[in-house]
């Protein structure tokens, strides 16, 4: 049985950190992992992410949701799907919510379209679980590096549109988005998330 676990969050809330904690982990027990992410996770993925972050031309909002649906259409079909039916667990860093976070709650694209056109770019491919790790705007401006990319670059009130967006997705899915306040330690959010993701091994007996 194969497991599909996302981590979402506002820039700077630790996901990426905590994503490879828990490959590690899962793969010291021996477990066929497979660490991916969005905007990426395949070449044409790839290309369109750094398009999206780091090009200099001005994105329209519809534009910039059609070229994130682009890459998570070829993300399904070249690397989800084929590893969940081999078995592996995939830990993908950002998929469908942050669409909904961001072209949606962040954006102002109408949220009913943009989770039709999801469920398109998925073939209603869902994670059985996903981990929103939350965190005060205020700490990811002031963890924000200085090469920012365009969504770094935005407005605070669109990071505080995009968290809001988050939590109310996540309230909307309490069975399968689990919220991990992020201003907490790294290692405290380490044990939360392995305790969560060994818990599902157990009951879905994966192994
Ligand atoms: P990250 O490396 O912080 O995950 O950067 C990816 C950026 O792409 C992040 O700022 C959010 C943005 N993004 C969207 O706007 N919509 C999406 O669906 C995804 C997957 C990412």
């Amino acid at each position: 049985m194969s497991l599909f676990i996302t981590f979402e969050g506002i820039e700077g809330s630790g996901k990426t950190t905590q994503i490879k904690y828990l490959e590690a982990h899962l793969r010291k027990k021996g477990f066929r992992v497979v660490l991916t992410r969005e905007p990426g996770g395949t070449y044409l993925g790839e290309k369109l992410r750094s398009l999206l972050l780091k090009g200099k031309v001005k994105i329209w909002p519809y534009a910039e949701l059609f070229l994130i649906l682009a890459q998570r259409a070829q993300h399904v079909e070249e690397v989800i799907v084929p590893s969940l039916s081999e078995g592996k667990l995939v830990l993908c860093d950002r998929f469908s919510d942050a669409t909904l976070a961001y072209q949606g709650y962040g954006r102002g694209i109408d949220l009913n379209l943009v989770k039709n056109l999801n469920n398109i770019a998925t073939k209603n491919v869902r994670p059985h679980l996903t981990f929103l790790i939350d965190c005060d705007v205020d700490l990811s401006l002031k963890r924000r590096g200085k090469g920012r990319d365009r969504f770094e670059r935005e407005e605070r009130e669109f990071h505080e549109r995009v968290r809001n967006g988050y939590l109310s997705i996540a309230s909307s899915e309490p069975d399968r988005i689990k919220v991990i306040d992020g201003n907490k330690k790294k290692e405290a959010l380490k044990r939360e998330i392995i305790a969560t993701v060994e818990e599902i091994i157990l009951r879905h007996g994966i192994h």
